[in-house]
């Protein structure tokens, strides 16, 4: 059946991908993509899909009570997707405010629009990051009855935001669900974060800087394997639930530059130590079996998918390069010449 899906933050790595899947998989669907085309936004990635029929373009904030409000009536759009946010812990750091601009305010926004309007699903995407850190001892992980304790500013306001969904669903009878992912990885994945920069400085050549000590652990997943459980979870997932999403690829920070500085063959004094991040969670770990439950199983190992993503990268040498000179942002301003 047709349906109308608003995929926010879909210029992003995760909601560029989750588009893309989407307009590939369900050509009866109608897919907007609504991105504000921040630093991490990027257009050029949806060359391949920009004339489909099914796929939209809308150039908006989502703190933006006037123009979101407008959208929503406008549109009559039975699902939203919500990947919208600033998303970079460093960041969060140096400049906290945004954050809670567009991760809090601009969430609530988007409630207020889809009660309004009487949303078939909400899907709120969030992170591990929420639940704070997890000491190094292998056999503790995430559930969905972990206590929410963030650290950063980021995962502060992204916590905030998963309330507020919990709250649009308590008090309004909201229909929505949260996803609550570790770290991704693949293609399109801004190098700003720890692979997609190693790879990129690794192939130049270039120092590596590994926080602290690097024996930091995240959780890894390819970002297809997500996007494979947002859909899961928008047509299946019982309203009002969180689900937590992972695929057991715990691994040190240090252990992840190794690994792509062996597979680049190159040397491993292209590694620095640095300064630690402040607040630096030690460990995130997931225990995905509710969403197993459900019938979400990843289908790349981290070993498979480190090599494709590899790959990726020194294939698409300009994609990240224009990235890195932010050329990428001038692509916006000829194609659609700013409006
Ligand atoms: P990203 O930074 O790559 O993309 C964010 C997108 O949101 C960009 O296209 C940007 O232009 C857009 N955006 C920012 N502010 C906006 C605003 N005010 N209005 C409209 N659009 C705006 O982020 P990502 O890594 O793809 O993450 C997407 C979502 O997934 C985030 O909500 C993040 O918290 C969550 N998440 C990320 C990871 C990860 O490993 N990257 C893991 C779990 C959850
Ligand atoms: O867990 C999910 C989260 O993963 C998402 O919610 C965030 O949006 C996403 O950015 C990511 O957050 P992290 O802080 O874990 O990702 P990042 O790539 O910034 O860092 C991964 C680890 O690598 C972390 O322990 C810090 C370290 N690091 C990072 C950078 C950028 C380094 O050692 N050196 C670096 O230069």
């Amino acid at each position: 059946m047709k349906k109308k899906i608003v995929v926010t933050g879909g210029a992003g790595f995760i909601g560029g991908n989750f588009v893309q899947f989407m307009v590939k998989k369900y050509p009866e669907y109608d897919i907007y993509n609504l991105d504000l085309l921040t630093y991490a936004g990027d257009l050029t990635k949806h060359r391949d899909i920009e004339n489909e029929p099914n796929y939209h373009f809308v150039k908006a904030d989502i703190a933006d009570r006037e123009s979101i409000t407008a959208l929503f009536e406008k549109e009559k759009f039975d699902y939203v997707v919500h990947f919208a946010a600033e998303s970079h812990v460093d960041r969060s750091i140096t400049n906290p405010e945004i954050f809670v601009l567009t991760n809090v305010l601009g969430t609530q926004v988007l409630l207020d629009a889809a009660k309004a309007n009487n949303i078939t699903k909400f899907v709120h995407v969030s992170t591990d990051e929420v639940y704070g850190e997890l000491d190094f001892d292998p056999t503790t992980f995430f559930t969905e009855d972990t206590p929410l304790q963030p650290n950063s500013p980021y995962s502060a306001s992204k916590a905030s935001s998963d309330l507020l969904v919990r709250a649009y669903h308590e008090t309004f009878g909201l229909p929505v669900n949260i996803t609550r992912c570790s770290n991704n990885y693949g293609p399109y994945h801004f190098p700003e974060k720890l692979i997609p920069l190693t790879i990129s400085r690794i192939v130049n050549d270039q120092k590596v800087p590994v926080y602290g000590d690097g024996k930091n652990i995240r959780d890894w997943l390819h970002v297809l394997d997500h996007c494979a459980a947002i859909d899961l979870v928008l047509h299946e997932g019982v309203t009002g639930e969180v689900y937590n999403v992972g695929g057991h690829n715990e691994r040190t920070n240090l252990e992840v530059v190794k690994t792509i500085i062996k597979t680049l063959g190159k040397s491993e004094d292209l590694i620095e130590f640095v300064e630690d991040r402040l607040g630096h969670d030690k460990r995130y770990a997931i225990d995905p079996t509710k969403l197993e439950q459900l019938g979400w199983k990843p289908t790349y190992t981290l070993e498979t998918g480190i090599a494709q993503t590899i790959q990726w990268y020194l294939d698409n040498k300009e994609w990240w390069e224009r990235i890195i000179s932010g050329e990428y942002q001038e692509y916006f301003e000829k194609q659609y010449n700013g409006k």
